[in-house]
């Protein structure tokens, strides 16, 4: 069987989708493209102009009309690739907390959903291509060749993300990470377009139970 050539990789916040997805790029030499990054680019664009996040038209303007660009990293400071919102490196704002914060609604308009699906489906479709979302595999591309789901237990993914911050020297309160999480897992897997759930032909990995090494021996064997 040949290496997929389109691998679509969807779950919620935190489940270890970006961790995977990179150590999989780095394996099998394709790009690693987190499409998160580019809700957030359009949420801190928003914040930034001052806009209402629940102006929805002038928030679906902003996305059909800016340029937001995903490069390969341009700096060896733990990013994963380079976030440019009209040609600014924005790479660390688009991981603000005012920007997790407003994500999810921003996320859930469909003129936005619309604007970035496009632009990453364009992408996709050039192949050799690790995708990471919430709806890769059911909307974006739903021919990809592989398609895994990565799930955990929110309170493991409030963890992860508060030892994140933590890690990066920032300041965190667990419970309030575990109510942001669970407040951000409700409004995607609600919303009324493409909303987070696992594509039928999806292979549904649990990381609760697996570490991020097991994951990945999982999925690279599913691959070669
Ligand atoms: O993966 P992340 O935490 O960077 O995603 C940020 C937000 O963007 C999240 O609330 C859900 C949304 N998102 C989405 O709706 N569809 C995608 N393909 C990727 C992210």
């Amino acid at each position: 069987m040949p290496i997929p050539n389109i691998i679509a990789i969807d779950g919620p916040a935190a489940s270890g989708k970006s961790t995977l997805g990179r150590r999989l790029a780095d394996s099998l030499g394709y790009l690693f493209f987190d499409t998160g990054v580019m809700y957030r680019a359009v949420t801190w664009g928003a914040l930034q102009r001052g806009l209402e996040i629940i102006d929805e038209a002038a928030v679906t303007n902003l996305a059909e009309t800016a340029q937001i660009d995903v490069r390969p990293p341009s700096k060896d400071d733990g990013r994963a690739c380079d976030v440019l919102l009209d040609g600014v490196d924005i790479t660390w704002e688009t991981r603000r907390l005012d920007v997790e914060a407003n994500v999810s609604p921003v996320s859930a308009y469909q003129g936005v959903r619309q604007a970035l699906a496009s632009q990453q489906r364009r992408i996709g479709l050039r192949g050799r291509v690790i995708m990471v979302g919430r709806d890769i595999g059911t909307v974006v591309l739903p021919e990809a060749d592989l398609k895994i789901y990565l799930d955990a237990s929110v309170e493991e993914r409030a963890r992860r993300r508060y030892e994140e911050i933590l890690q990066r020297g920032g300041q965190a309160d667990y419970e309030q990470v575990l109510a942001g999480v669970r407040k951000r897992d409700e409004i995607d897997s609600t919303r009324a377009f493409s909303p987070l759930r696992a594509a039928e032909d999806a292979v549904i990995l649990d990381s609760d139970k697996l570490n991020a090494n097991e994951v990945f021996t999982k999925v690279e064997a599913l691959c070669r």
